[in-house]
C-alpha cells in the first residue's frame, strides 16, 4: 500500500482554530450544517440510532433496517465558491466538539491523476479506503468510536464521472469502481470514517454513486439576505454606512443579463479589490466599494456539460 503521505495531504487534527472560525463563519449553511451534524453522528454511532428508537417508541422500528444500507458518503454539489470545500474541511470542528472526540481530517491528493500510469487512479482510491478501513477499525469500541475519520475527495468530478460518459477511459471507469468498493466496505463494517466528495457537476457523477450517498447538499448562490450577511461581515470596522451596504447588495445581485456574485466573488474578488484600489495612502470608502462592484463581473454560472 502507497505511504499516507502519496495519497493525502497533510493530515490535519480537528478541532483546530482557523477551520473553526471558517465553520462558523459560513453563510447560509445552517440547514447542511444540522442535517450533516445528525447524519454524521448516526454514522459514527450506529448504536446512538438504536438507543434513540428503544427510548422513545420502546422497540427497534424496521425503519432502522433502512440506513444500514447507506453509505458514509455525503455529495457536496453546486455553484462556485460557495462554501463546499469550506465546509467539507471544517465541519469536523463542530463535530468533535459535539461528540466530543478527535477528528481527522484526510484530504485525498487527486494530483496522481494524468501521469499516464495505468491503474494509478484505483490504486490511489483503493489505498485511500484501505487506509481508513484500517484506521475506522481501531476506532469502534463497544461504547461507541473513539476517533472519528473524514476523508474529503475534492474536486471529484475528474474522479466521479459518469460510467455512462461514451468518451471515458478504461482508467476513469475504474476509478469509479474503487470509490464504489470503497463506500461499500466503509458501510459493510460501521466504522466511524466519513467521506465527502466535493463536485460541481452532480449531474456528470455516476448514478452508482449519489444513490450510495447517505445525502446530496446543493450549494448556490447567496441570496440578498445572505449578500448583506458577508458583507457586513467582511466590512465591520471599515465605517462604511449601511446604506451604502444596501447598494452593494443591490449591485451583486442578479439581474436579467447576468446572475448574482457567488460568496467567493464577495469574499475573494469585491472585497480585496477594494482594499487594493485605497492601499496604502487612503482609507476604505463607501464610493470605492460601490466602483468597484460596478465594474466587477459575478463569476459566470457553472454549466452541466453532460455528455
Ligand atoms: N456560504 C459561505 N459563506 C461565507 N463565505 C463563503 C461561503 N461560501 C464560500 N465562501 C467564501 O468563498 C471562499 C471559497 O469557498 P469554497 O472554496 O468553499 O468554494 P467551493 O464551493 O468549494 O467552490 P469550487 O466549486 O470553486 O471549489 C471561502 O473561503 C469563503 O471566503
Ligand atoms: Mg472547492
Amino acid at each position: 500500500m502507497a505511504a499516507v503521505e502519496d495519497i493525502f495531504h497533510p493530515v490535519v487534527e480537528l478541532p483546530e482554530p482557523v477551520r473553526a472560525e471558517r465553520y462558523q463563519r459560513l453563510v447560509g449553511l445552517d440547514d447542511v450544517k444540522d442535517r450533516l451534524r445528525r447524519e454524521a453522528r448516526l454514522l459514527a454511532d450506529p448504536t446512538s440510532l438504536r438507543a434513540w428508537s428503544l427510548e422513545h417508541h420502546g422497540a427497534e422500528l424496521p425503519a432502522l433496517a433502512l440506513f444500514a444500507d447507506r453509505g458514509p458518503l455525503f455529495v457536496f454539489a453546486g455553484d462556485v465558491g460557495a462554501g463546499k470545500s469550506a465546509l467539507a474541511e471544517s465541519f469536523g470542528c463542530d463535530l468533535s466538539d459535539r461528540l466530543d472526540l478527535p477528528v481527522y481530517l484526510y484530504r485525498l491528493k487527486l494530483t496522481a491523476r494524468g501521469t499516464g500510469l495505468v491503474g494509478e487512479m484505483t490504486t490511489l482510491i483503493g489505498d485511500a479506503f484501505g487506509h481508513l478501513l484500517a484506521l475506522g477499525r481501531k476506532a469502534r469500541s463497544a461504547k461507541g468510536p473513539t476517533t472519528l475519520y473524514i476523508m474529503v475527495i475534492d474536486e471529484a468530478d475528474a474522479l466521479a464521472q459518469s460510467r455512462a460518459a461514451e468518451h471515458m477511459h478504461h482508467e476513469d471507469r475504474a476509478g469509479v469502481d474503487a470509490l464504489l468498493a470503497g463506500v461499500d466496505s466503509l458501510a459493510g463494517e460501521g466504522v466511524p470514517v466519513l467521506v465527502v466528495l466535493c463536485t460541481n457537476r452532480e449531474r456528470a457523477l455516476d448514478p452508482a454513486v449519489t444513490r450510495r450517498a447517505a445525502a446530496t447538499f446543493q450549494f448556490g448562490r447567496p441570496d440578498d439576505e445572505q449578500r448583506r450577511t458577508v458583507l457586513n461581515e467582511a466590512l465591520n470596522g471599515t465605517g462604511v454606512s449601511s446604506a451604502t451596504v444596501a447598494k452593494l447588495v443591490t449591485a451583486t445581485g442578479p439581474t436579467e443579463r447576468q446572475p448574482g456574485f457567488t460568496y467567493s466573488d464577495l469574499t475573494q474578488r469585491l472585497i480585496p479589490a477594494a482594499v487594493l484600489a485605497a492601499f496604502p495612502d487612503k482609507p476604505l470608502t463607501d464610493d470605492t466599494l460601490l466602483a468597484v462592484a460596478r465594474e466587477l463581473q459575478p463569476t459566470p454560472e457553472f454549466r452541466e456539460t453532460v455528455t
